[in-house]
């Protein structure tokens, strides 16, 4: 793990400042059109509610398309590393990959200083395996207000920022991976300007859930001027029962209704992925509380889980409780995850090669 800057990016404000008022449309369009095809490797994990698996799922899901990187070099493929850019000013995701409050925690300073002020991106590479993380934290809180001024004078272009940094680093990455937060609208529209897919997880069965979709439907249909090619490329569920592999009659019903939703909105239908998470708050606790994505925990409970430092046996986890973690269900967790990763990205592939015009 070591800091990594990337310093000699070129000035996303001077573009931005290059808009007024008075800026024809067209000047605009040439512009997202330029950059649009530079974008289609970046997801936004998001909905518009709080609390329903937002940085789980989007920190398993960089962790899992990383291992994806570490088989290819393995196999002597060239490989790409994932970034992943949490939002929100919670910073949630530096507890789940166990760097919060160590020595390239930040609080998110350096990713508000390149979004609003042109500085170098600061990001901890190799968190994993392939896998690089910008730090978030409080001044991600920040960043609204600094976009609120410049868009007041400059229009919808000033939530082009986070996208005009990220094109210039896309190509170094598989996928980058924007983990929302569920308040802040000028933090959702910068992330909404720059991804091409969405994924949306739904927790819970409340009409919350429902209205969540709705606010996210209209968000985007917010962001068209600066982003005609975000949509949802996936709507998955997590956080309910799963008995002998199947789900219950929660989960059933839900999904019915979504797929409702869905249909009225004319999005593609198989968006509804059938893979899902299955209902697991002890160990998605522990896994947060461990800094541990649920496939590392699974292997920690077997016992089969080394510090990349030391190469020493990590010690087997245990709950609250003090009992060890059942490796057979820390497993079946982290087999989820993966089958919902592989579920999204069928479906981001199919909407890449549609917006690449082969399909
Ligand atoms: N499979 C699961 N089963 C039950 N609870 C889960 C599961 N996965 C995650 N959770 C719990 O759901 C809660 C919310 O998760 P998370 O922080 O990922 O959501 P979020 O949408 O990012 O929240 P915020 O909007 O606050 O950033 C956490 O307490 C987490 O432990
Ligand atoms: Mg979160």
């Amino acid at each position: 793990m070591e800091k990594y800057e990337y310093n000699d990016l070129e000035s996303r404000l001077s573009t931005v400042k290059g808009f007024s008022d008075l800026t024809p449309q067209e000047e605009l369009d040439a512009l997202v059109t330029r950059m649009r095809p530079h974008l289609r490797n970046v997801i936004g994990v998001t909905i518009g509610k709080g609390g329903v698996g937002k940085t789980t799922l989007a920190a398993n899901l960089a962790y899992t398309l990383a291992e994806e990187q570490d088989r290819r070099s393995s196999a002597g493929k060239s490989p790409r590393p994932i970034l992943y850019i949490e939002l929100d000013s919670n910073g949630n995701s530096r507890n789940d990959f166990g760097i919060r409050g160590g020595e390239f925690d930040d609080n998110g300073i350096s990713f508000y200083d390149a979004v609003t002020d042109d500085r170098p991106l600061s990001i901890v590479k190799n968190v994993r395996p392939f896998l690089d993380v910008v730090p978030s934290g409080a001044s991600n809180a920040d960043i609204s207000g600094r976009v609120d001024k410049v868009s007041a004078e400059h229009g919808p272009a000033a939530f082009l920022l986070l996208a005009l940094l990220l094109v210039q680093i896309s190509h170094l990455y598989q996928w980058i991976i924007i983990d929302f937060s569920p308040s802040d609208k000028n933090n959702q529209r910068l992330g909404l300007a720059a991804s091409t897919h969405l994924v949306a997880p739904v927790k819970g069965s409340d009409d919350g859930v429902l209205e969540g979709l709705g606010s996210l439907a209209r968000l985007v249909r917010g962001v068209r001027v600066i982003n005609p090619e975000v949509s949802i490329a996936a709507i998955g569920f997590l956080g309910f029962k799963k008995v002998k592999g199947e789900p219950t009659s929660e989960l059933v019903n839900l999904r019915e209704k979504i797929e409702l939703l869905v249909a009225n909105a004319r999005l593609d239908p198989e968006v509804v992925i059938s893979a899902y998470v299955r209902e697991a708050p002890v160990l998605a606790a522990l896994c947060r509380n461990t800094g541990m994505p649920a496939k590392e925990l699974a292997l920690a409970a077997s016992g089969k889980l080394a510090d990349p430092n030391t190469g020493v046996l990590v010690p087997r986890p245990r709950d609250e409780n003090d009992r060890l973690v059942e490796p057979q269900r820390a497993t079946d967790l982290a087999d989820d995850y993966t089958h919902f990763a592989a579920a999204v990205l069928h479906q981001i592939r199919r909407r890449n090669k549609q917006l690449r015009g082969e399909a």
